[in-house]
């Protein structure tokens, strides 16, 4: 606890938590974790993309690695427990074989994300992504709201954009990958569990809708006469809203909504905006993804807006491996915890990470189910049983006895 409160006192704005990828706040965290891991024994580095990555090995040098982790970048005026608790979880576990000069049958790797939120640049899972070798290299060009390409970002923080590529990890190289991680939602609290073992992840997609319409004087130009960008945006977000209202599988969001110029005696001449549509399944995402467009399009076409929308990122429901829930499970009953399996709503590492290797995930309570809030908070106790379930998890890992 006194770790994920050391890591949140790194923040660009003071007391709103928020550290986005390849920002000064995210250098002072890396280096606090490569110290934590140098303490507990493993081999640590930065890798291309800014991931912080350590090792501490098995039996003998060189074998192929349980991969732990998950992220240290955060969203805006966050808690303090999304991503960090996984890492922290992860750290002390190897902190505990280090001490008791125990060495395992395979490595075991933790890793700190470098952004999984997407934030900055609107695509998510970066920083997984270049490990698991999928980044796209045309995000480089993405550019953050002041205008600030990936690529020049990479330059400032000190990472070669071009290296990229050497960040990505091999097949053969890992065992597993199996992460700790709140559980953002209610489930677990409202069935009294400390814990859950997730069997999927939700799939998601994001867009970035524009809408341009005309500026003009808000006292002069007749209300009949206005192609006003912000009444056509307000439209098409209630639109948003009842697609997403219209399966009980589906969620949509229009998290951001930028007017401008934005006056209060200027009618609006462009709207940005953002959506974020998830759900478990991949159909119904996609029926939802076609209802959005089109009723974008409707919109723009009835108030005569100009419409642009560009498809961010898209991202398939991601199972966990049968194989890795089972050993969760037997850690989960060896601490003398209740089984409770349910699917993960939020998105997380896992979903890059599942293109080199079989992915799990353990979840713990969070207070009231919330999260990307400040309010997000883990009673004590909880972290604890999580932490020693993840400890069980990895001292009786057993590999699969053929790699999928
Ligand atoms: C990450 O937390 C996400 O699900 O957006
Ligand atoms: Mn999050
Ligand atoms: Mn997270």
């Amino acid at each position: 606890m006194a770790r994920c409160d050391a890591l949140a006192r790194h923040s660009e704005l003071a007391g709103k938590l928020t550290r986005v990828y390849l920002s000064q706040e995210q250098r002072a965290v890396n280096d606090l974790v490569l110290g934590w891991m140098r303490a507990a024994g493993m081999q640590a580095r930065l890798d291309a993309a800014g991931n912080v990555v350590g090792r501490y090995e098995g039996a003998r040098p060189g074998l192929p690695c349980l991969m732990l982790g998950s992220h240290l970048d955060t969203v805006r005026d966050a808690g303090r427990y999304d991503g960090m608790l996984g890492v922290v979880c992860a750290l002390e576990c190897v902190q505990a074989l280090h001490d008791a000069g125990r060495r395992l049958p395979f490595a075991v790797e933790v890793v700190g994300f470098a952004d999984e939120e997407g934030v900055r640049f609107g695509a998510t899972l970066l920083g997984s992504r270049a490990i698991a070798g999928t980044f796209d290299l045309q995000l480089l060009e993405a550019r953050d709201r002041d205008g600030v390409s990936l690529r020049e970002a990479m330059k400032t923080f000190g990472l070669d954009p071009d290296a990229i590529g050497s960040a990505a990890r091999r097949r053969e190289d890992l065992h597993a990958y199996a992460e700790l991680h709140i559980e953002q939602g209610p489930v677990l609290e409202a069935e009294d569990l400390a814990v859950g073992v997730v069997t999927a992840i939700n799939g998601f997609s994001r867009l970035a809708v524009t809408l341009r319409g005309t500026a003009g004087h808000a006292g002069t130009v007749p209300m009949g006469l206005r192609r006003d960008a912000l009444a056509a945006a307000a439209e098409c977000v209630l639109a948003i809203e009842r697609v997403g209202r219209s399966d009980p599988a589906l969620v949509a969001t229009v998290g951001r909504f930028d007017a401008s110029p934005g006056a209060i005696n200027v009618i609006a001449g462009e709207v940005r905006l953002t959506v974020d549509c998830r759900s478990s399944s991949d159909a119904a995402r996609e029926r939802a993804v076609a209802a959005i467009l089109d009723a974008a399009a409707s919109v723009a076409k009835s108030r005569r807006m100009e419409l642009q929308i560009e498809r961010l990122q898209d991202s398939p429901v991601t199972g966990c491996a049968p194989w890795l829930i089972e050993q969760f499970e037997r850690a989960v009953t060896a601490e003398g915890l209740p089984l409770r399996r349910l699917p993960s709503g939020a998105g997380h590492d896992g979903m890059a990470m599942r293109a080199i290797a079989d992915i799990a995930m353990l979840f713990l309570r969070c207070k009231g189910g919330v999260s990307h809030n400040p309010a997000e908070s883990i009673a004590e106790a909880d972290a604890g049983a999580g932490a020693r379930v993840l400890q069980r998890f990895i001292e009786s890992f057993q590999p699969a006895a053929r790699k999928p």
